[in-house]
Order: C-alpha cells, then sequence, then structure tokens
C-alpha cells in the first residue's frame, strides 16, 4: 500500500491518501477502524453500489444511493443527505463516506462539511478522474442553476481511500475521461514546485500501452505521480489564491465547453483535452512557446487516442468564458504553456484569445 500525506499548513492538519489494490471486501473495515466515532453514512453511486455494494458490505440503513450524473449534485439532493444524517443521529465526531465519482465525494463533501458546522469525511474516489483530481485537494461543492460549484467550500477529508480494483469496471468513455485529467500534468509538471523529482512527462510517454490495457502496476504509479504533483500545488496554496489556478489547465476553454453543450456532450476530461489544445494553440500564436513543444504535447494527446472535438463558435465560446466564477474582472484567466512543463497565469482580453487563426 501506498501512503502519502498531505499538510495543509493553515490548518496544521494532516490527512492520510492511501493506494491499493487489496480487495474491495477488505475496505469496510479499514474505513471503519479510521473513524472517531462509531456512526456514519454512506453516499454511494448507485452504478458503484450495483457492481460493488455486496462486497462492500454496508447495509441499506447506513447507505444514501445518489444516483449518476452531475445533475444529481444539486440542493435537493444535499438536503436529502443531511436530513439523513440527522435521522441516523449523527454527531460532531461521526462521518460521511462518499462511495464514487466527482459528483459523489463533492455533494458528500458539501454536506460533511456544513452538518453541524462540519463533520469528518472520507473519499472513496472510485474513477480515475476523481482519483487523481476531485477527491483530493478539498473542494467540495453543489451545482445551481446559474452554474456548477457556485456553491462550496475548501474542505479537507479526513483521509482518502483509493482502490484501484474499481478502475477495472470503468467504461472506457470513463477511463478516458479520467486520462484527460492526468495528461494535464504532463504539462504543468515543474510548475507545481514538487520537491520529488518525478519525471511524469517520460513515465507518460514510456508506459502509453500499459496505460492504455489499464495494467494495475502502471496505473497505481501513474495515480501516486498524480496526486504527489496535486498534493504538492495544494499545500503551497490550499485556497487557490495564486499556485493552485495552475492545475484550471486546459480549463478555461474546458469549462466553457462544458456550459455550451450543456454537460451532455462531452465528459469533463474530453473538454479538458480540447482546452489543452486550446492553450498551446493560444501559447504558439502568442509566441510563448515554440512549434516543437505543440508538435510534442499534440503527439502526446493523440497516442492517448481521445476523441476529437470541432471548434465551437468564438462567440458562444466567449460569451461563456465570461460567465466563469474564476474571472475577476473583463479579462479572462487562462494558464498557458511558456516551457516544457511549465505553465503561467494570463489575463487576456477576448481580442487576445481569438485572433482569426485560432478562432
Ligand atoms: N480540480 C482543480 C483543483 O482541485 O484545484
Amino acid at each position: 500500500m501506498i501512503n502519502i500525506n498531505v499538510k495543509i499548513n493553515k490548518s496544521e492538519k494532516t490527512y492520510p491518501i492511501y493506494i491499493e489494490k487489496d480487495g474491495v471486501e477488505n475496505l469496510k473495515s479499514k474505513i471503519v477502524k479510521s473513524l472517531r466515532g462509531d456512526k456514519y453514512l454512506v453516499v454511494i453511486s448507485q452504478k458503484v453500489d450495483r457492481i460493488y455494494g455486496e462486497l462492500l458490505g454496508f447495509s441499506k440503513d447506513e447507505k444514501f444511493v445518489l444516483k449518476d450524473g452531475e445533475k444529481e449534485k444539486n440542493f435537493h439532493n444535499y438536503k436529502k443527505i443531511i436530513d439523513r444524517a440527522l435521522k441516523a443521529g449523527l454527531k460532531r465526531n461521526d462521518a460521511i463516506i462518499a462511495i464514487g465519482g466527482g459528483v459523489v465525494g463533492d455533494l458528500a463533501g458539501f454536506a460533511a462539511s456544513t452538518y453541524m458546522r462540519g463533520i469528518d469525511y472520507i473519499q472513496v474516489p472510485t474513477t480515475l478522474l476523481a482519483c487523481v483530481d476531485s477527491s483530493v485537494g478539498g473542494k467540495v461543492a453543489i451545482d445551481t442553476k446559474s452554474g456548477k460549484n457556485l456553491v462550496g467550500c475548501f474542505y479537507q477529508p479526513k483521509s482518502v481511500f483509493i482502490n484501484l480494483n474499481f478502475l477495472k469496471t470503468l467504461d472506457d468513455r470513463q477511463y478516458k475521461t479520467g486520462l484527460g485529467e492526468v495528461v494535464k500534468y504532463i504539462f504543468i509538471e515543474k510548475s507545481c514546485k514538487c520537491p520529488e523529482d518525478l519525471n511524469f512527462s517520460n513515465f507518460m510517454s514510456e508506459n502509453t500501452n500499459k496505460i492504455l490495457l489499464r495494467d494495475l502496476s502502471v496505473i497505481e504509479k501513474l495515480v501516486e505521480i498524480c496526486i504527489k504533483l496535486k498534493v504538492a500545488v495544494i499545500e503551497q496554496d490550499e485556497e487557490e489564491h495564486g499556485l493552485r489556478k495552475i492545475l484550471n489547465f486546459g480549463h478555461t476553454y474546458a469549462h466553457a465547453l462544458e456550459s455550451i453543450t450543456r454537460y451532455k456532450k462531452y465528459t469533463h476530461g474530453e473538454a479538458v483535452v480540447k482546452g489543452i489544445k486550446f492553450a498551446f494553440n493560444l501559447a504558439e500564436k502568442r509566441s510563448l512557446i515554440d512549434k516543437n513543444y505543440s508538435f510534442f504535447a499534440y503527439d502526446i494527446l493523440k497516442k492517448f487516442g481521445f476523441i476529437e472535438i470541432p471548434d465551437y463558435p468564438k462567440d458562444k465560446i466567449l460569451k461563456a468564458m465570461k460567465m466563469d466564477k474564476k474571472n475577476n474582472s473583463q479579462k479572462i484567466v487562462f494558464i498557458l504553456p511558456v516551457d516544457y512543463s511549465t505553465v503561467q497565469e494570463f489575463s487576456l482580453g477576448e481580442n487576445e484569445i481569438f485572433s482569426d487563426s485560432n478562432s
């Protein structure tokens, strides 16, 4: 088992992230042993419950089963979880356990952050995307009609239990969407300022086929590296005042694309890959990088076989970009590559984003 400790400076608290390949049937006892109180509520994805419910062994009374899909991350389900926690008599030293992808983690984490002014929550991510991104770093939220994640906070989990066996049953599209967030780390690695030299770019090039074939030992290393990079970032900047923004590489375009296609046409990772390509194109036009680096990036993305997304009308993309909560004036914030594995933040006016050549 791999154990990575996260230390968030402000709170002086630490929490462990465990990465393991041990059987899913042993997970419950490990989680329950780690809790402070004797009561808990499990919020679990319907799909995961269907496949692993019996193996996991939580009883019906202990579980709140959440239907799958981003639209479930809403006030209604938030209230239902709080009501279930109240009914179960959860007290301040009890916990909420989130088993599923990003939607489950964000929603259950947000419920835990507000229930009795905050109780423990345990993340058990079951998708690749949640393993390498949403389960780590404490961003919890729900969506509103006006946009995604508009109500939320930073609230770190008590622990994260990553069991790689869950990844075996992900459908190909779900697995690839996770890889969309994974490849992002290749292009931001140096900017993460991780004390350990992880050389992720080489790892990804050398192991492309094994990663696509879901070789669990290679995935274990991949998840470990991505998490170490993310942890390095959040330990330096938990609340995204500066450095943490680099994790949004590819996301300015991706969020706009997801918004104009109503979160239905493309998965998040697919949109991120399109956003990474857009960022490379923009950086090249602004002479921040040379052609060789763009070729290198497009070549990696091609090897992983991500779907090709067409260009969307620039007026629609721009309108959606301006709605993003990360922008604070008329300017739009982009994270752009400036050198190999190095990115920087830029605030750009709309004329600087779409010249004729990158519209
Ligand atoms: N998903 C980006 C972050 O955690 O900051």
